[in-house]
């Protein structure tokens, strides 16, 4: 995406909010509701935001509707929001998003052998260098290593094959960062993707520390519905710059959503049931982003 010339890099926007010992908050939408309501959180509380799309959520929304719709608000508001391909899983769908025009990509292939991780993943790092080069851009290239479950949904139990023995290890990261090149690192460091009802395992500060000083990039936090607030604030302090919330919106839209069709049995107007929905998404993420931003 073509960068205004007084808008910050989404690069840029990570370094100061690592400075700053914050994290910026990257939310996944399905549709126009849930891009309203994270924007006018975030625009309530002046502070950057990264939108993302998943392969499923891209696929609905559409790879260019996606890159219009943010690039519109961007250049209509001078506002730092940003367009992530979140949890790509083959080179191609990382070179159309990028080719497309998305800020950053992430390359998951958390659940592949480490030797074919780290193949596949700098596939896509040479793709974005190459890219970045020839056009001025500046996409930055996230990879995954330990597999923290796939579905943002409610979970009866922690998804097979994610426990603490499989977090991901400071030497294993700083292997897999060397070798690939990539701009910032989501590991697996107690987080799991979705929200189990009996509530989600504790997060690993100490891990994230050990991680970030070992690999010296930025890390992401992936899995954030249903974490606790201490635990988050713990994590961003040793290294997280971006945190990822998807099934807590999910839950709220559908809730506020149910509520708005109870409440207007008769309504056939999608546009006045559905602002409630919009406003559900919206509290979660002011609340999220408050706590992400340090704002009281
Ligand atoms: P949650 O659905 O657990 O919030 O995870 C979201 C996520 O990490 C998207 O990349």
């Amino acid at each position: 995406m073509v960068q205004l010339l007084n808008m910050k890099s989404l690069r840029e926007i990570i370094k100061e909010a690592d400075e700053k010992g914050v994290a910026v908050g990257h939310f996944n939408i399905s549709n126009l509701e849930g891009l309203h309501g994270i924007y006018n959180a975030a625009k309530k509380l002046s502070v950057p935001v990264i939108i993302g799309l998943s392969e499923g959520e891209e696929e609905f929304v559409g790879k260019e509707e996606g890159v219009a719709l943010i690039k519109a608000l961007r250049e209509r508001d001078n506002f730092p929001i940003y367009l992530n391909a979140d949890h790509h899983y083959s080179f191609e769908s990382v070179k159309a998003a990028i080719d497309a025009g998305y800020d950053s990509v992430i390359i998951d292939c958390a659940k592949l052998p480490l030797e074919e991780n780290i193949a596949l993943t700098k596939k896509c790092v040479d793709y974005a260098h190459e890219v970045n080069k020839k056009f001025n851009r500046d996409v930055l290239v996230e990879a995954e290593l330990g597999f923290i479950g796939q579905s943002s949904k409610m979970l009866d139990a922690v998804p097979d094959g994610v426990s603490e023995a499989t977090m991901t290890k400071p030497e294993d990261a700083k292997t897999f960062v060397e070798a690939t090149g990539i701009d910032m690192l989501a590991p697996s460091v107690g987080n799991v993707h979705g929200m189990v009802r009996s509530g989600n395992p504790r997060l690993h500060p100490d891990r994230v520390k050990e991680i970030r000083e070992a690999t010296g990039i930025p890390l992401v936090l992936h899995g954030g519905s249903g974490t606790m607030d201490q635990d988050f604030v713990a994590c961003i302090k040793n290294g997280i710059d971006i945190v990822h919330i998807n099934t807590e919106i999910r839950v709220a839209y559908r809730k506020g959503l149910e509520e708005a069709l109870k409440n207007m049995p008769d309504e056939v107007a999608p546009y006045k049931y559905l602002p409630e929905a919009v406003d559900a998404i919206e509290k979660v993420v002011e609340a999220r982003l408050k706590l992400f931003n340090n704002i009281q």
